[in-house]
């Protein structure tokens, strides 16, 4: 079995097919209804067995004002509306969840691709209402009955940014459990609409003005914090740099979400770099003013890790430390790579997994309900070439080093690992304290984790992909 995002051009017969058989064949719909005005542009993703499309959902976006919201009794919000609909698969593939399964990854993806203002069903009364409750366990809530007689359908939709907030994480959190099942894979929507010139759907403005990193954070803490980190980081990637077939100078190296620039300055100065053009992009305007200031003789341009505003293909070495953890889109920031990255060029990419993380119990709790609550992903690494692969990007190189306690005052390096004091170990988790509804079980796991002899790792990763030379 597997998934697909399809055009109407690729879809029509197939889904009208299915459509046919399930809704006029078994539930005696009218032709017409199968039928959806916006189904040329809509976003179709099919799950395929043999060729054929066994079970699909489609969803339509909606600009504000669009006649079908009012239509539906759905005011106006700023942004895109999202409808969801047409879920359907065949009667001998019932029971196997296919559609709640690719619809889990559609809802992820649409998330975090599209920002949608709202999300919204309408179900038909006379046949399907007993839909409505599934889909309020999915976060959506009761909207209007509209229409009448057999025409009557009832609307649920999902509004407001805390609760878009909770159904994105939700989402996340299902798709990863099932493709921890062994699920399907879903390909990337951002990919499919870039390669089917809809990349106007992307909210690339929206997107960027996020700051998942900054918006817990006070600048006075992490900025030093940041520092010190840089250091040690320094110590641990002069191997990795040196064992990576950089190209040679003279070549151009851009690094994404270059904070406060000191992590920058003090690679820029390795020697796989000499002779090297060296400029950063930040989003945030407060780092870039602190990255300019201390480093005037590099160049720090505003951007995100999703509009870099660079020029196609000029860039033969692109570096991203510790900023994938941080973005929603991981996929929408592979697009803006593989754009201004030369082919042939390589991305550079340090962040920490956390899927790797061991420690006592309640401390592995407090991780968890934090990712869970996070909107960016400390877990991304595990996915990363996968999606990588999708945007043409091999992985060339893979290196990790496990950082441990059980250190002294001074970071002790050994082979593939880095032993701190146990307090400065329990500092790399100190983040986890200012999000919301995570301080009480940080104060418990910080409880136990002084009081016994427990120990805590977590894996640094350094992934080195390479862009194949024949992407588009
Ligand atoms: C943990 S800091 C790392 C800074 C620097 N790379 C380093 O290693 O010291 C994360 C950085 O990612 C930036 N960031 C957050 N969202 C971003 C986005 N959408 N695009 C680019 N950078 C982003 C933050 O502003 C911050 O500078």
């Amino acid at each position: 079995m597997t998934a697909q995002w399809l055009t109407w051009d690729e879809a029509a017969d197939g889904m009208l097919a299915l459509r046919r058989r399930v809704f006029v064949d078994e539930m005696s719909w009218p032709e017409k209804r199968i039928h959806r005005d916006r189904d040329p542009d809509g976003l179709h993703l099919c799950a395929m067995s043999g060729g054929e499309i066994v079970a699909a959902i489609s969803a339509y976006v909606y600009e504000p004002g669009a006649p079908e919201l009012a239509a539906l009794e759905l005011s106006r919000v700023e942004g895109p509306s999202v409808g969801i609909g047409m879920r359907v698969e065949l009667p001998e593939y019932r029971g196997q969840l296919l559609t709640a399964e690719i619809g889990t990854s559609m809802l992820r993806q649409i998330s975090e691709s599209l920002l949608p203002s709202r999300f919204f069903v309408y179900v038909h009364a006379d046949t399907l209402l007993h839909l409505v409750d599934r889909y309020a366990r999915r976060n959506f809530s009761y909207h209007a009955q509209v229409g009448s007689g057999a025409d009557t359908v009832v609307v649920m939709k999902v509004e407001g940014e805390e609760e878009l907030e909770r159904f994105y994480l939700q989402h996340r959190d299902l798709t990863r459990k099932y493709s921890a099942a062994g699920g399907i894979p879903v390909p990337s929507l951002v990919r499919f609409l870039a390669e089917n010139k809809r990349a106007d759907l992307l909210a690339v403005t929206g997107l960027g003005a996020e700051n998942h990193y900054l918006r817990q954070l006070r600048l006075e803490t992490e900025a030093p914090r940041l520092a010190s980190q840089g250091q040690v980081m320094l110590a641990e990637q002069r191997q990795r740099l040196s064992m990576t077939p950089f190209p040679p100078a003279p070549a151009s190296l851009l690094d994404i979400g270059s904070g406060p620039g000191d992590y920058l300055a003090a690679v820029a100065g390795e020697a796989p770099f000499a002779g090297y053009q060296v400029r950063g992009v930040e989003p945030a305007a407060e780092l870039l003013t602190r990255a300019r200031a201390a480093y005037p003789e590099l160049d720090f341009r505003e951007g995100s890790a999703y509009a870099t505003d660079e020029p196609e293909s000029s860039h033969d070495v692109i570096t991203a430390n510790f900023v994938f953890v941080h973005l929603r889109s991981p996929d929408l920031a592979l697009l803006e790579m593989r754009r201004i990255l030369r082919p042939g060029g390589l991305l550079y990419v340090v962040d920490v997994n956390d899927a790797t993380f061991t420690g006592p119990e309640v401390v592995r709790r407090m991780m968890q309900t934090y990712n869970q609550a996070y909107a960016g992903d400390r877990l991304i690494l595990n996915d990363l070439p996968k999606r990588a692969q999708e945007f043409g990007f091999e992985l060339v190189r893979q290196f990790s080093t496990t950082v441990r306690d059980g250190g002294g005052a001074r970071p002790v390096f050994g082979e593939d690992e880095i032993r701190l004091g146990k307090a400065d170990a329990w500092s790399l988790l100190s983040f986890v304290r200012t999000q919301p509804g995570c301080a009480e079980i940080f104060e418990e796991a910080q409880q136990h984790y002084f009081a016994t002899e427990c120990q805590i790792s977590l894996n640094i990763e350094t992934h080195v992909y390479r862009l194949r030379t024949d992407t588009a």
